[in-house]
Order: structure tokens, then C-alpha cells, then sequence
């Protein structure tokens, strides 16, 4: 049993120094930890996952085998990242699912929030317990369990937050970086080399844009949704807002407003934009946007994004309003 309680003594990872001591100790433990043995990691291409799995990479090589499973709820260009990342770059064994077909058919016409979530984190465990069946002598399970998991929760990665893994999996754990801070999680991953933009990713919830396609999803609606979000993206990156907000997306609703585009009636979704400030994500304040940048967004949106003929701002703290709309 490994010990889940992080020594007094420990100190603070802020620098490469010491992240690249931490590295070292670390790739020492997994080597004696799991042997000439084979490791299966869900690798989501979050902070976390992505840490741990450069990291095992660095001890293990190819004894890591990962999974990535894409439920077609990705924003634009995450999974196609990941495979850039992990598969090509670091050479990892990577196994790549798409499984958006799976996931958006099973979602088609629920429209009740947690019964999507529901949905979606029960698929994510099914195509990655399907996976693991199919490798053979795996005896451990990589998880990118970090410190305020272990003190909110019971120790294993919370549960609602897809890449929860089932309990009765009959694999030991690998939890390289379950003592870190998520700060520290950070500066670990740029020791090791890892994209900057990946390592500082704003926080994603699990169900991903599942949970921003309010009401029931549908296809062209998760495009325009995808498409609206990366423009945002986009321009809060140009404007250095992307350094300061804590977390910002689009939302998109299941009702259309009339529009004209071209001289011609033009019926199309709102796009709305939210972009919030938080430490813990238990209370949040709203980030002043420049008009300027707005416009142009709008502007961006609204010309780009085929479906979106209005862009609105949510302006609600949390509370009431919680951070994401369902
Ligand atoms: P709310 O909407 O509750 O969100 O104010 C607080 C933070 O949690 C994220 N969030 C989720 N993360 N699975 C996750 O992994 C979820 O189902 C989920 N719902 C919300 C949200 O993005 C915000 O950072």
C-alpha cells in the first residue's frame, strides 16, 4: 500500500530543478514498481493524464500502452494533439478510438443534463474496459490521481469526471503524481518537455462539450459549438485574456433566432460566450471583456460558424449561475 499522505518535509515543486529531481525519483519508483510488467493509462489529454503519461513514458517507454478515447465531444483539434503529442513526438504506444459514433448515437434526443453524463461516463468505461480485454499482460493501471483528489475524495480519481475508472478493474495502480499540487503538476509536465498550451490547458470538464450543446445533441449543432468555441479560443489567446481567465467557452442553446445573412431570412443559434474567474470553481467572478474584442469575436462567429447568427455574454457570477450551463 502506498502511502497517500504527502510528508510535511516535502517541498514545493516550483522549479525545473526540482522538477526534474522529482522526475528522477519518480522514474526510479515506477521502474521498481511495475518490473519488465505493461501499464494501460487513459490518457484524455488533460493535465493530469498527460503529466503521467510522459512521465511513464520517460521510466517505462513502450511498457506504457494508452488509450485515448475520443467521444466526439472534444474540442477542435484536442484529439488530433494528443496523437501529435503522445503517438508521434514521444512515440508512445498509443491506442487511438474514435468512438463518436458510439457516444452521439447513444446521446440522440436526451436532452436531460445528468442523464447525459450518465450516459457519457458509463460509454467512456465500456469502450476502455472493451480496449483493455483486448491487451494481454496488463497488470497495472496508470491514473493521474493528484493530491486534492486524494483530500476531496476517497483516493481515486473523482467520479464524476470521465476517465473514472471502474474499482473492480484487477490491476495494481500507478500513481506517479498522486502527492502533487496541481501547480506543481504543471511545472513537472514542462520539465518534461511537454507543449506549453497543453500543460496550462483551462480546465474541461470530463462529459466536454456534451455538457455546453444544451438540450439534445446534435450533430450540426456540436459543430457549430466546436467551430464557435475554437474562434474564441483563438481570440483570447491574440488578446492575452487566455493567460488571465481561469476558464472561458461557448455555450450553444437549442433554439434558433431569426437572422439575416446575405439579404436572405437567416434562423440560427445563439452562440454565448462565458468566461469566468475562480480559485476553486466553488464561487466565480465574471472577467471583464473588452468591447473591442467582442465585436470582433461576434464578427468572427457569426461569419464563420456556419448555424451561429447571434452571439450573447453571460454575465452571471457563480453563484447563481454555476460555471458551466448544465
Ligand atoms: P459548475 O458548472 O458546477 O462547474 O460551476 C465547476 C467546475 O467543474 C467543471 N465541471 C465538470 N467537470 N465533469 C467534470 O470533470 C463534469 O461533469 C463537470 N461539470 C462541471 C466545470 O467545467 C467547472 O470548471
Amino acid at each position: 500500500m502506498q502511502n497517500n499522505v504527502r510528508p510535511e518535509t516535502m517541498e514545493r515543486i516550483t522549479t525545473k530543478a526540482l522538477a526534474d529531481a522529482f522526475i528522477a525519483e519518480q522514474v526510479k519508483a515506477v521502474r521498481e514498481q511495475v518490473g519488465d510488467k505493461k501499464v494501460l493509462l487513459a490518457l484524455s489529454g488533460g493535465v493530469d493524464s498527460s503529466v503521467v503519461a510522459a512521465l511513464l513514458i520517460k521510466a517505462i517507454g513502450k511498457q506504457l500502452v494508452c488509450v485515448h478515447v475520443n467521444h466526439g465531444l472534444m474540442r477542435k483539434g484536442e484529439s488530433e494533439q494528443v496523437i501529435e503529442v503522445f503517438g508521434k513526438e514521444l512515440d508512445a504506444n498509443l491506442i487511438y478510438i474514435d468512438a463518436t459514433d458510439r457516444f452521439l448515437d447513444l446521446l440522440k434526443g436526451v436532452s436531460e443534463p445528468e442523464r447525459k453524463r450518465k450516459i457519457i461516463g458509463a460509454e467512456f468505461i465500456k469502450v476502455f474496459d472493451e480496449e483493455a480485454a483486448k491487451l494481454e499482460g496488463i497488470e497495472f493501471l496508470a491514473q493521474g490521481t493528484i493530491y486534492p483528489d486524494i483530500l476531496e475524495s476517497d483516493g481515486v480519481k473523482a467520479h464524476h469526471n470521465v476517465g473514472g475508472l471502474p474499482e473492480d478493474m484487477a490491476m495494481e495502480l500507478v500513481e506517479p503524481v498522486k502527492l502533487l499540487y496541481k501547480d506543481e503538476v504543471r511545472v513537472v509536465g514542462e520539465a518534461l518537455g511537454l507543449p506549453h498550451a497543453m500543460v496550462y490547458r483551462q480546465p474541461f470538464p470530463g462529459p466536454g462539450l456534451g455538457v455546453r450543446c444544451l438540450g439534445a445533441i446534435t450533430r450540426d449543432r456540436l459543430n457549430a459549438l466546436r467551430e464557435a468555441d475554437a474562434i474564441l479560443r483563438e481570440e483570447f489567446d491574440k488578446c492575452g485574456l487566455a493567460e488571465k481567465v481561469w476558464q472561458y467557452f461557448i455555450a450553444v442553446p437549442d433554439f434558433k433566432s431569426v437572422g439575416v445573412r446575405n439579404d436572405k431570412r437567416y434562423e440560427g443559434w445563439p452562440a454565448i460566450i462565458r468566461a469566468v474567474n475562480t480559485t476553486d470553481a466553488m464561487s466565480a467572478t465574471i472577467e471583464e471583456i473588452p468591447y473591442a474584442v467582442l465585436h470582433h469575436i461576434t464578427d468572427r462567429i457569426t461569419h464563420e460558424v456556419e448555424g451561429i447568427n447571434r452571439v450573447l455574454l453571460d454575465l452571471t457570477p457563480k453563484p447563481i449561475g454555476t460555471i458551466e450551463w448544465e
